[in-house]
Parts: structure tokens; sequence; C-alpha cells
């Protein structure tokens, strides 16, 4: 008779109930597929007394994590407590430094001590796996991990938080604005009451510094990661993209360039046509280029108890079936550090949106700045309130307008420099909006 794999739940929150809840439900097909049943034997929350629709008295209650990571009636531990640094840290180090097996979705945790996590199970031989830390119920861990040996990866890019696709997507479908979305979906429960760390792009971040690792076998990174959020985006923006041919989506982008690694998170212009354009509401997607599969798009729940739970639950039975891999793909010691590509060196075309006074010669003087720094304009675009065009058809009222470039390949340099010249000569009135665009 095979032993059961002990599996103990550290957080018993929206993930971690519904682990302990599909594992009692599979119980058996678990067993049959992983050729080893898997058994929760403890659990530990900070309230024993909360209703989580959850028969627990089937479990040992462990009020300490770390007391339950060390538990000889445990052989795996699945964290699901959350934060990069107290409870979950400590939860996960005793496991490992008790020989236990790791689950856990936590990618705050491993964008910041993912390396010395990964050393440290390395060393003791047990599984370190985190398949719902990077876009929840998408297995693009597994994918960048284990099946795409036969490739060399150019790019990934994604979009990794359903909080701001959510966001972006109702902006642009109803004309509303930012602020009146993010309230829509904190009252759905999409949006945390402080909602900083998606709209600011982290959560993007923390989780493109795992992708980036496993998708160039380079050390992870995280403060090497340009973040910037969609909290400055605009409905007119949205409509400017959609006349030009594009949609606005926050993307977190790895890639290999000439000047090495770049990795960044932002307001990106995606063509209409990609697939990634497709992508609306909470759903996530994952886009990876490699040289012999080409374009690989993986689109699914990117967060919710039962498809988080759902990679978690993979993991785990992975770990039944005998696998222990390297976490990050290869051994830490030949995870090479990863050359950082500036941001400024960054290279695409951008759309760029001034607010300009309606008068002739303005979009002259623009045009003049940006040829001075080799930037080639593909289109410009003046766009005058009704008001001041029935006003004024000459378009010499001075009022406020916005004026939108649209530029070929440029550097990120190169067009600051542009917009210092631009705003030092007068001819803005707002700070410019600056979004760049990802071209398939
Ligand atoms: N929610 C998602 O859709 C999703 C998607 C992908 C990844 N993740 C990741 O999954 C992890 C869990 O997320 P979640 O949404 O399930 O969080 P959550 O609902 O806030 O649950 C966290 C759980 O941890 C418990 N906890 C907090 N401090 C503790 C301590 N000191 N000792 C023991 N237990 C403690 C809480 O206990 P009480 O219940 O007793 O207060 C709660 O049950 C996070 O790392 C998150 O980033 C979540």
């Amino acid at each position: 008779m095979i032993e059961p794999l002990r599996v103990g739940v550290a957080g018993l929150g929206t993930v971690g109930a519904s682990v302990v809840r599909i594992l009692a439900r599979q119980d058996n097909a678990l067993a049959d597929r992983g050729g080893r049943p898997v058994r929760v034997t403890a659990v530990s929350s900070r309230d024993r007394t909360r209703d989580r629709g959850l028969d627990l008295s089937r479990y040992a209650w462990i009020d300490d994590p770390v007391a339950l990571a060390r538990s000889p009636e445990v052989d795996c531990v699945v964290e699901l407590i959350g934060g990069s640094e107290g409870a979950a840290r400590a939860t996960v180090e005793a496991a490992i430094a008790a020989g236990k097996h790791v689950v856990t979705a936590n990618k705050a945790l491993l964008a910041k001590h993912g390396l010395a996590l990964a050393r440290a199970a390395e060393a003791q031989g047990t599984a370190l796996c985190f398949e719902a830390a990077a876009a929840g119920g998408i297995p693009v861990i597994k994918t960048l991990r284990e099946a795409l040996h036969g490739n060399a990866v150019r790019r990934v890019y994604g979009i990794l938080n359903g909080t701001c696709n959510y966001i972006l997507t109702r902006m642009e479908q109803e004309g509303l604005s930012f602020a009146e979305c993010l309230k829509d979906a904190q009252r759905l429960g999409y949006a945390e009451a402080d909602p900083t760390f998606d709209v600011e792009g982290f959560d993007t971040a923390h989780k493109l510094a795992i992708l980036t690792s496993l998708a160039f076998g380079v050390e992870i990174d995280a403060d090497a990661i340009y973040v910037e959020g969609i909290s400055k985006i605009s409905t007119l923006d949205l409509r400017m993209a959609d006349e030009l041919g594009y949609r606005i989506k926050l993307l977190g982008v790895a890639e290999r360039t000439k000047t090495g690694i770049e990795q960044r998170v932002h307001p990106t212009m995606v063509p209409k046509s990609s697939s990634i354009a497709q992508v609306t509401g909470v759903t996530n997607a994952v886009t990876i280029d490699a040289d012999a599969v080409r374009e690989l798009t993986l689109i699914g729940p990117g967060a919710g108890g039962e498809a988080t739970a759902s990679a978690v639950i993979g993991d785990i039975g992975d770990i039944a079936s005998g696998a222990v891999r390297p976490p990050f793909g290869r051994p830490v010691a030949r995870l090479e550090r990863a050359q950082r590509a500036p941001m400024q060196r960054h290279e695409g075309g951008y759309y760029i949106r001034l607010t300009v006074p309606d008068r002739p010669g303005v979009a002259a003087g623009v045009a003049t700045h940006m040829a001075a720094q080799d930037i080639s304009i593909e289109s410009i675009l003046q766009k005058r309130s009704e008001l001041a065009a029935t006003k004024d058809p000459h378009g010499k009222s001075g009022a406020p307008v916005p004026l939108v470039l649209v530029t070929y390949a440029a550097e990120e340099a190169a067009i600051r420099a542009a917009l210092d010249k631009i705003a030092a000569d007068g001819l803005i009135s707002e700070p410019p909006q600056v979004i760049r665009i990802e071209r398939e």
C-alpha cells in the first residue's frame, strides 16, 4: 500500500479554502493520476472560529503556520498566507529547512526571495512549486519550464492582472472614467480597498519577475523592472487608440534585446487584431515568442479561489508523483545574472498625446523637435472640440486641444529629450501622455 502524501495547508482564505475543498472532492482522481493518494492532514489560519464553509474537524488545527511546517504529520506544505515577509516567509523557510516540499501561490515572496528559497530547496532536495504565482489558473510556469526545451524564447508578455484589465475594458467599452471603473471593481471584489498594488503595476511586476527567470534562464531580478500603472489613462486615450487601430492593455513584457534583458510593466497599445487585444475583463493572457514554436498564447482565469487552487493542486499532484524539478527550470548555479537593459534604451513605437494651444505653427514646432531627435512620425492627429471649431474655424483661438502623434520605432531617451524641448518651448499646457506601442 502506497503511503499518502500528507499535505499541510497554511492560510485558509480565498485560495486555501478552495484547495482544501477541491482536494476533498478529487480524492480518488488524484490518487489515480499521481499514483499516490493525497491527504490534507493539518491546516493553519489566524481565526479558528471563522466559518469557511469547510468541515475542518477532519484536520489537525495548528495555530502557528511555522509549527505546521515542522509537523511530522506533514510531507508537503502549501503556503497560501501571502506577503513577502512575516508568517508566509517564515513558513516556507521552516518547511524547506525541515526537508518538506513546498507549494505556494505567493508571487511577492518569490519576486523578493525566490532565488534564496530555490537555493535552499535545491540543497535539501525538496520541491518548491509555484504554478499559481503567475497568471493564477493558467499553466504558464509549466509551459515555460517543461514544454519549451526546444526553444530559445525571445519575448514573453502578458496581461497578468485581472483588476487592471477589467478597468481598462470597461473604460473602453462604456466610456467610463478610471475612478468610476475602479469603484465598481472594488464593489465586485476584483480590487482591494487599497488598489495601489494592482493599478500601479506592482502585482504585474512580481509575476513578470518570475516569468523572466523561467523564460531566459536568469536569476530573478524584480528590482530591474520598469513599472508604470494605469491610473493616468484617460477615456480620451482609449478613444484615440480605437481610432488608430489599437487597444490599451497593462502588459508585463520581458524581452531579450541587444542591450540585455528588458523587463517592463506599463500601459501598452496593442493592435486590435492581436490575440492579446481580444482578452477582456478579469481574464489573463500570456504570449510567448520563441524561435521554434513562434507564438504561443495562453488565455484563462488569472485569479479566483477555484482557478488558483487548480494550479496549486497541479503542483501537489506533481509532488505526489515524485517530480522534484529545479524551481526555475535549471539549478540555481546555472541561472545567469541577467544584464539589465535600461528603459532609456528601449526601442519601439510611441503614442504621444500633447495638450497644445489651438493656433497655427504649434504642430510644426512639435514636429521640428521630434525631427531633431531623429524620430519619424507615422501619423499625427489634432482634435479640436466642436465648440472651438464652430467659434473659430481657422484654429486661432489658442484654446487647449489634444495633438496626438504616433511614432515609428524610436529610442525612449530620444522621445524624452524631444518632449523636454517641447515643454521648454512652452508648446504644451499639461504633462504629455506617453504610451508605448507593442507590435506583433
Ligand atoms: N486570491 C486569488 O485569486 C489569488 C490568485 C493568485 C495568487 N494568489 C496568492 O495566494 C495567496 C493567498 O491569497 P488569498 O487571496 O487566498 O488570501 P486571503 O484570502 O487573504 O487569505 C489569506 C489567509 O492567510 C491566513 N493568515 C494570514 N496571516 C496568517 C498567520 N500569521 N498565520 C496563519 N494564517 C494566516 C488568513 O487567516 P484568517 O482567514 O484566519 O484571517 C487567511 O485565511 C497570496 O500569496 C496571493 O498573492 C491569490
